[in-house]
């Protein structure tokens, strides 16, 4: 974990061209619900961010309002210094910048393995077919799927389709990785498939933003943990520091019902 460790942020604000993500006071209502309330979060270039959290908290929520699949009330959202932008090419680019990957793994099913992972290059990229197809291939192999590349997802197990989807999403380069429960669909014996690939991204330098209840990874990959409750980031603290001595009565709370089945 030292490669992780060495991008940890020791002493004060990050520079300003380090802060890759920036929500500054985001506010998001679902009627009467105030599901984001004054959510304040930076992730810094190269940092791993744990969030987690009760259910109906905002986790996911908060992911989905970073790539602009909901739209905010108050507030500012930054990546790499710009604003989010509102809609069309610039929007699409935007979200290739920002990969994110599910629970449910949202690959086309009448496509093959190998097309899934060519498509957001070919259309959103531009990149020509030939290339797109190496590198599709390339990023396959790296997440331990390259010989399932001429199947359809259906034909593959939950862990690896959601190793295709990380595939997927490495494919447009993008800035910052967001993760919502990618494991928690998945049968046990796969969980640690994709975890894995998940630990060795953090280790290559991959900033990503993660909701999970996997304990195990905040603990060994995460540079921060950020805790959730009610719309409301209630704690941030590193890992260590946050599982052996939470500071709030919620995490506490939280924390002995996660960690005690
Ligand atoms: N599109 C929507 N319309 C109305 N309410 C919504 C919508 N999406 C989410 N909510 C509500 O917002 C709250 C936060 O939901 P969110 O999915 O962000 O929570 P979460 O922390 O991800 O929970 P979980 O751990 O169960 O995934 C919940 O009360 C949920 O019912
Ligand atoms: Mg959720």
């Amino acid at each position: 974990m030292s490669e992780v460790s060495v991008t940890k942020n020791a002493g004060g604000p990050a520079p300003a061209a380090d802060r890759l993500v920036v929500l500054d006071n985001v506010n998001k209502h679902f009627g009467a619900l105030h599901v984001l309330q004054d959510i304040d979060l930076t992730i810094n270039r190269g940092e791993v961010v744990v969030v987690i959290g009760p259910s109906g908290s905002g986790k996911s929520t908060l992911c989905r309002t970073i790539n602009r699949l909901e739209t905010i009330d108050s507030g500012s959202i930054t990546i790499d210094g710009k604003p989010l932008p509102q809609e069309g090419r610039e929007l699409a680019r935007l979200r290739a910048d920002v990969g994110m990957v599910f629970q449910s793994f949202n690959l086309f099913a009448h496509k093959t393995v190998l097309e899934n992972v060519m498509l957001g290059q070919t259309k959103v990229r531009r990149t020509d077919k030939a290339a797109a197809a190496n590198k599709a291939r390339a990023l396959l192999d790296r997440v331990g799927v390259g010989t399932q590349a001429d199947k359809y997802p259906a034909q593959l197990s939950g862990g690896q389709q959601q190793r295709v989807a990380i595939a997927r999403a490495l494919a447009m380069d993008p800035k910052v990785m967001l993760f919502d429960e990618p494991t928690s669909a998945l049968d046990p014996e796969m969980i640690n498939e994709v975890l894995d690939v998940m630990q060795q991204l953090a280790r290559d330098g991959m900033t990503m933003i993660v909701v999970t209840h996997e304990m195990g990874f905040a603990r060994s990959a995460a540079n921060r943990v950020v805790f959730m409750a009610d719309g409301r980031i209630v704690e941030e603290a590193e890992p260590n520091q946050f599982f052996n001595n939470p500071r709030s009565e919620r995490a506490r709370d939280f924390l002995s019902k996660i960690l005690h089945h």
